[in-house]
């Protein structure tokens, strides 16, 4: 195969994230918690992806399949698997790549799972760091604030890298250190995997540690290197739900200042709006506080979003209002309509331009053409409505029978009155009405008047 990347050395990258996170008090791996819509994993495999390595191993163990699935569907092909049957430690965890990376003359690049915010751009430096020097073993570390819970970069008095320790291994004076290790590292393979032969679960955990290799290769005769990095936050792990929490908000912000920034996009309470990273919206399309875009959505220039609404997964033209508290799930809008209080549209639900759909009323997965209006206390599921059609306070599609779903056609320039009953499977034709409290259990011509229950034609109109 051949090597994309442009440092010097052949790049393997390799992902740990076979662990549960006991920490996070969860029945989910900690790699599938979400940050912005988007499982924690996924953010360090599309940081891999942009090296263009040769491969992207990645080590499952909980939740595998699952884990499996939301990395491919991050990166395809490019991603191969490995399993640890056993969470024995970081160190058992590369160990269970020894097959597929021991003999290949490459840099293996370690990434963990759970540190989702690492950017591309330093991992560049890092790895040409670390091919600069020779070295056969790197650390990227960092200083911080408050480095509890990490390991520690331990240097001797001329501050030469002697070990890391970690928290529940240091003695008092160690975890006085505030250079961490943030569980990054570029080994060379064949170094790392003779260094993983001599590790022994001997500390607080009897675990398998990753980071004793470092000495062993330092023992070793072959040099390991520090890099350090500025920017802390990038290199935060991911370990309670107060971290989730804090990186969530920290994701949430810079995609609403992206959108204020670079696509014109107003909000009148940043710190108050949730809009997921993929989410695109056009320049002058106002947010209300309190609005969710969630998934892949789009929206408009030039839309109002009121405050309370929930749009997930679903696309909106230009020049849309959405009013107050109206939900909006897997569902097509298009320009100039406008959609609630209250109303709920599901299950590709269709707008076409200048529809209406007014309060409580609720579409699934069902069409309004061009310029038609449900405005009040309505449920459409399973219909087509025609252009300009109007559709009366309290209409129900009576579309399920208690075992099947069935459809409902309204055609162009119906007025269908207020409390008419659509007993699906029907048809109302072009241009008729439906009287108030209509029950309507057949076809309805085109051009006429139908009243009572059951709905009768009552007069032809043309
Ligand atoms: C690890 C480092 C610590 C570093 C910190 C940075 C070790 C011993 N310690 O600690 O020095 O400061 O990361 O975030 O490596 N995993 C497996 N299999 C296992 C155990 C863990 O795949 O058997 C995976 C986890 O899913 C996770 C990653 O490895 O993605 C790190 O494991 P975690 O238990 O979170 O290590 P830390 O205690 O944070
Ligand atoms: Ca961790």
């Amino acid at each position: 195969m051949s090597n994309h990347n442009t440092s010097s050395r052949p790049l393997n990258v390799l992902i740990m994230a076979a662990g549960l996170g006991t920490r996070m008090k969860s029945r989910r791996a900690k790699v599938l918690h979400e940050i912005g819509g988007s499982p924690v994993i996924s953010y360090v495999v599309r940081a891999a992806q942009a090296l263009e390595p040769r491969s992207i191993i990645v080590i499952v163990g909980h939740q595998a399949e699952e884990v499996e699935r939301a990395v491919l569907a991050e990166v395809g092909e490019l991603a191969s698997f490995v399993v640890q049957e056993k969470q024995r430690g970081t160190g058992d965890a590369v160990e269970s790549a020894r097959s597929v990376l021991e003999n290949s003359d490459s840099v293996v690049l370690v990434l963990s799972g759970d540190v989702p915010m690492i950017r591309v751009e330093t991992l560049k430096k890092f790895i040409e760091h670390h091919n600069n020097t020779g070295a056969a073993c790197s650390i990227l570390s960092v200083r911080l604030e408050n480095p509890t819970g990490y390991g520690r970069i331990i240097r001797d008095d001329s501050g030469t890298f002697q070990k890391i320790v970690e928290q529940r291994d240091a003695s008092d004076e160690q975890r006085q250190v505030r250079e961490i290790n943030s569980g990054i590292y570029c080994f060379e393979a064949k170094d790392l995997f003779r260094a993983l032969r001599k590790i022994e679960p001997k500390n607080d955990q009897g675990e398998y540690y990753l980071t004793d290799v470092a000495e062993i290769i330092l023992a070793s005769g072959r040099t390991v290197s520090v890099y350090v990095n500025n920017d802390a936050r990038e290199v935060s792990g991911i370990n309670t739900r107060a971290e989730l929490a804090e990186f969530e908000n920290l994701v949430r912000r810079s995609a609403i200042r992206r959108l204020m920034i670079e696509s014109g996009v107003t909000f009148i309470d940043p710190s108050h709006a949730y809009i997921s990273a993929e989410a695109e919206i056009g320049r002058d399309t106002i947010i209300h506080p309190n609005v969710t875009i969630e998934g892949e959505s789009v929206i408009g220039e030039g839309c109002v979003i009121r405050a309370g609404a929930r749009i997930t997964n679903s696309r909106l033209g230009d020049n849309v209002v959405v009013k107050d508290h109206s939900i909006i799930v897997d569902s097509q809008i298009g320009p100039n309509c406008a959609v609630g209080p209250f109303a709920h549209l599901r299950m590709n639900a269709v707008l076409e331009e200048k529809a209406t759909v007014g309060n409580f009323v609720e579409v699934k997965k069902s069409r309004l053409k061009r310029g038609t209006k449900a405005m009040h206390l309505t449920y459409l599921g399973d219909a087509t409505i025609g252009e300009r059609t109007n559709i009366g306070a309290g209409t129900v599609t009576c579309n399920y029978d208690g075992v099947n779903k069935h459809e409902t056609i309204i055609e162009d320039d119906v007025k269908v009155g207020s409390d008419t009953m659509l007993v699906a499977p029907v048809r109302v034709g072009a241009r008729s009405i439906t009287g108030a409290g209509s029950v309507v259990t057949k076809d309805v011509p085109p051009d006429s008047l139908v009243a009572g229950v059951p709905a009768e034609v009552k007069k032809k109109l043309k």
